[in-house]
């Protein structure tokens, strides 16, 4: 039977953020009882502007009692104290917070940016907060921590769906600085290739920069390498292959719980990953082929056709239910998610990908870490599980990377 809940669940929850929603409820009771919207027509210059500055103290006070919370959720973990923390009985999925979030001064910067308390008529929105939460992010790792490794998703993040890190993408030079800084820099991808070739095909501009920079030590070139399928092909910089990349065999880099990842275990779990993909495929009729590789198993549109979102969504949701409730799918980590027009199911997922890059550079901890990436919902979205790994920014596009990267170099220079 399809109960409430049920239908409740399946639509809504794995498209919510419940720590965003629950800060966008806060702010909606100052911005209904101070916002005024007829003020708009009845005062003009200054009266607008004393209610905009009333709305912004209102919500700045706001902000900074969900960061007192944040923080006493952060000292409650490490204390180790019993039962949940207030934060967490108000926000039942709410994590662990790596550093302390400076939300306070992270809304008045973003206020001074997107006016979000001049708004009268729309009221402070989810990427209002989803960008203060980054922005409080940024000031926690700068102020309470260091960033020493920065781990970037590829598609949406680096480059647009499905393309290619080109020469001309201005996130290239952000990257190359970084590593100037003595910072390392991964890419935790779900593109899965076994060669280094393919990587080179959509890392080009990158490779190349830091090919020919003169302004890079060598050690600072060896600060880059890429995680592909999530956390299954690892490559460093290698300035003498023609691809500049070089695999690193497995036993140089996994960490030690992946070694009891058994061969056979992940062919008996990508078995039933594909049984899943191909009975949806059939179901909901869809215009795609499925595609099985050594550590992953897709459905993909054929001839460039676009899958619906539904479509896409209900097939994650199968396959990730199948496959979680299957007796492998509960010993081995697997991540099933949304690629925005096709569906992947990999073995592993982020958090372990992350966390690998963490013990290559030496043993890198989850404070100075920031993984930056567009998939952050809770269910077929492959960013989440970083989220166990390190701290993180949930950006929208290769163009709020950019502002990210552009915002913690001044956050550090401002420090
Ligand atoms: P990401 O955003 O960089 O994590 O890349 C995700 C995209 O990589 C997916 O949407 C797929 O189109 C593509 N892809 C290619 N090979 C694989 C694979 O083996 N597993 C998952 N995704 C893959
Ligand atoms: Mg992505």
């Amino acid at each position: 039977m399809t109960t409430r809940y049920r239908v409740e669940y399946a639509l809504k929850t794995h498209r919510r953020d419940q720590l965003i929603e629950w800060i966008k409820g806060l702010l909606a009771v100052p911005f209904v009882l101070h916002s005024q919207p007829t003020a708009i027509y009845q005062e003009h210059g200054e009266g607008l502007k004393s209610v905009a500055a009333d709305t912004h103290l209102r919500y700045a006070e706001i902000m900074r009692d969900v960061e007192n919370l944040m923080l006493d959720h952060i000292h409650h973990h490490e204390r180790n104290a019993p039962g949940k923390s207030k934060l967490n009985l108000l926000v039942p999925t709410v994590g662990t917070f790596f550093t302390q979030l400076y939300l306070e001064d992270a809304f008045k910067y973003q206020d001074q940016q997107r006016f979000i308390s001049r708004r009268r008529f729309v009221a402070p929105s989810f990427n209002d907060i989803r960008l203060i939460l980054n922005s409080a992010q940024l000031l926690g790792l700068v102020r309470s921590s260091e960033v020493q490794l920065v781990t970037f998703d590829g598609d949406v993040t680096l480059y647009d769906d499905g393309a290619c890190l080109t020469a001309d993408n201005i996130v290239i030079p952000r990257i190359l600085r970084l590593l100037q800084q003595d910072r390392k820099v991964g890419i935790v991808t779900a593109a899965g290739y076994t060669e280094a070739p393919k990587y080179y095909e959509r890392l080009q501009g990158l490779l190349d920069a830091m090919h020919y920079s003169t302004v890079l030590t060598t050690a600072q070139k060896q600060g880059l390498i890429v995680m592909g399928g999530e956390s299954n092909f690892l490559f460093r910089y290698d300035p003498t292959s023609e691809a500049r990349l070089a695999y690193v065999p497995r036993d140089e880099w996994l960490l030690e719980e992946m070694r009891a990842w058994s061969d056979n275990d992940i062919t008996q779990l990508l078995d039933i990953a594909e049984s899943a993909l191909r009975a949806c495929a059939d179901n909901l009729s869809l215009p795609a082929a499925v595609l099985r590789k050594d550590r992953a198993v897709g459905v993909y549109p054929v001839n460039g056709v676009r899958i619906n979102r539904e479509q896409l969504e209900e097939t994650v949701l199968v396959v990730q239910n199948t496959v979680q409730r299957s007796t492998v799918g509960s010993r081995l980590p697997f991540c099933a998610f949304n690629g925005g027009n096709d569906v992947f199911v990999d073995i592993g997922d982020k958090s372990w990908g992350v966390r690998a890059c963490q013990q290559y550079f030496g043993g890198i901890d989850p404070s100075k870490t920031l993984h930056v990436g567009d998939q952050f919902l809770s269910a077929g979205a492959n960013d989440f599980k970083a989220r166990l790994a390190s701290t993180t920014a949930w950006i929208a596009s290769p163009a709020e990377t950019v502002e990210l990267l552009d915002e913690l170099e001044k956050a550090v220079h401002s420090k």
